[in-house]
C-alpha cells in the first residue's frame, strides 16, 4: 500500500452483503471515492475510477456498481463489466484493463477500514 496511506473507517463488514456494494466519500467530496463489494464470502475495495476513461465515476445511482445478479461490477457509462475478485474487465471497451483495488481491513472487532491517501 502506498506510503502515506491512512487507515479509514467504512462500516461494519457485516453491513455489505454478498452481492452488495456501497460506495464511500470518506474525504466529503460529493462522490464517491471507492466502492466495496462482497462476493464469496470476501470484500474487495476498488476507486470508483473506470479504467476506460481515466476517473470517470461508474455508479449510475447511489450504490449502483453491480448488475442485477450481483455477479459484475458495471460502468454504466458505456456498459464495461468487472469481475468482482479481481477487478479484471471482461466485456466492454476496456476490456483486460483492471479497476484499481483498495486496500481493506477488517480488524477483530469485525469493523472495516479501507487504507487510503488523501489523493484517492
Ligand atoms: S467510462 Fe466506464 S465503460 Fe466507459
Amino acid at each position: 500500500m502506498p506510503e502515506n496511506a491512512r487507515r479509514i473507517w467504512l462500516c461494519r463488514r457485516d453491513d455489505i452483503a454478498d452481492g452488495v456494494a456501497r460506495g464511500f466519500d470518506p474525504f466529503d467530496r460529493g462522490q464517491d471515492a471507492l466502492f466495496v463489494l462482497s462476493h464469496g464470502g470476501q470484500v474487495y475495495g476498488y476507486r470508483n475510477a473506470c479504467p476506460h476513461v481515466d476517473g470517470a465515476p461508474m455508479a449510475w445511482r447511489r450504490d449502483g456498481y453491480l448488475n442485477s445478479s450481483g455477479t459484475r461490477i458495471v460502468c454504466y457509462a458505456h456498459g464495461a463489466q468487472f469481475l468482482p475478485e479481481s477487478g479484471r474487465c471482461v466485456q466492454g471497451p476496456c476490456l483486460g484493463q483492471y479497476l484499481q483495488p483498495v486496500p481493506l481491513e477488517v480488524d477483530g472487532g469485525g469493523e472495516l477500514y479501507a487504507w487510503l491517501t488523501n489523493r484517492e
